[in-house]
């Protein structure tokens, strides 16, 4: 059968028709919005790296955690600016630490609002890697432990998700152990799962102050040109230690891992559209090179459409008034 029976254009016909035959609809529930916090009182502070995102205190993170639970955006995730580095991130896991507090205020505000806390050391290093540095080298089995300690931490502080972002080998067992045995089996983790060692993240580091003082992320992320199936077995290694949503980081570059992990695992899986991406459109928008609103949501489809049913994005917000239908910005 070929033209003229068929017309691929007859569906496309009109708006009604398209609406009709579609079959990716983004959602609020799929939105995940990153937060940063930083010591300090009373900040809102904008971030110049990455537009439209602020650094907010322990003392300001409820108001904007309200403004996102009142846009019925599920789930935040939180990442921390501690007030002092050392070189074993001791703040990372300190009762009274940046992300602990946040996590009490955004509880004690909006309990419905889900608090999700990326897991990691390398904002609380001065050295700024995600693990211990032991001969100029990451340290595997000891950063785990510390790994542990914080999500332990977060978990005490009234976080519903610990997400691990440090890519050490058998961080999940730690936190699924560390969670199991004081008594919070009900804590959830979403491990960064197929996290590559990506360009992307440079808005980040800059909002983060996570740059690493020597050296790169090479021997713990995972390279992008390895083969698909490395971020198959690590995914199947995160699930079967205990990981309950899997996440595959960043998206855009990426979606033929997020369409093969879709094909082969069932739970639910995340894709982290990273600062770099965010900042592609944000900037060639802002040159009246793109429309930011027709680009976001081409992009944030095309990642639905590959398989993640989690979309963690700093578009969030304004995604969530597109589909609520309220003026963006
Ligand atoms: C920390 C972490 C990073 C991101 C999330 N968690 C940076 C990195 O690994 O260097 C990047 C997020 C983004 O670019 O939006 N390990």
């Amino acid at each position: 059968m070929s033209f003229p029976k068929i017309r691929m254009r007859r569906l496309r016909s009109s708006d009604s028709m398209r609406r009709l035959v579609r079959q990716t609809a983004l959602s609020v529930d799929d939105l995940v919005y990153p937060l940063f916090v930083r010591e300090g009182k009373g900040l809102k502070q904008p971030i110049k790296s990455m537009t439209d995102c602020f650094h907010f205190s322990p003392d300001t993170i409820a108001a904007e955690a309200l403004e996102v639970a009142s846009l019925r955006i599920p789930a935040v995730l939180l990442f921390g600016l501690p007030g002092k580095k050392d070189d074993i991130g001791s703040q990372a896991w300190a009762e009274d630490g940046v992300v602990q507090r946040s996590i009490r205020e955004i509880k004690k505000a909006v309990p419905e609002l889900l608090v999700i806390t990326d897991v990691c050391l390398c904002a609380y290093t001065d050295h700024g890697h995600c693990g211990l540095v032991k001969d100029g080298k990451i340290d595997n089995d000891p950063t785990c432990e510390l790994l542990a300690k914080i999500a332990l931490s977060h978990a005490q502080a009234g976080a519903d998700i610990v997400a691990p972002s440090d890519m050490m080998d058998g961080r999940v067992r730690y936190i699924r152990e560390a969670l199991e045995g004081n008594g919070f089996e009900n804590v959830a983790i979403m491990s960064y799962a197929a996290k590559y060692a990506s360009a992307f993240y440079g808005p980040f580091r800059d909002a983060a102050e996570s740059t690493p003082a020597f050296g790169d992320r090479r021997t713990y992320q995972m390279d992008s040109a390895a083969s698909a199936e490395q971020a198959m077995a690590e995914i199947a290694l995160d699930i079967e230690e205990g990981a309950d949503i899997v996440m595959v980081k960043p998206a855009l570059a990426y979606l033929d891992i997020i369409y093969r992990a879709r094909q082969r695992f069932d739970c639910p899986l995340a894709a982290y559209n990273v600062s770099g991406e965010y900042m592609m459109v944000k900037s060639a928008a802002a040159a009246g090179l793109l429309d930011e609103k027709a680009t976001t949501l081409e992009v944030l489809t095309a990642i639905k459409r590959a398989g993640a049913n989690i979309l963690i994005t700093y578009f969030a917000k304004d995604v969530a008034k597109v589909l609520l239908d309220k003026p963006m910005g």
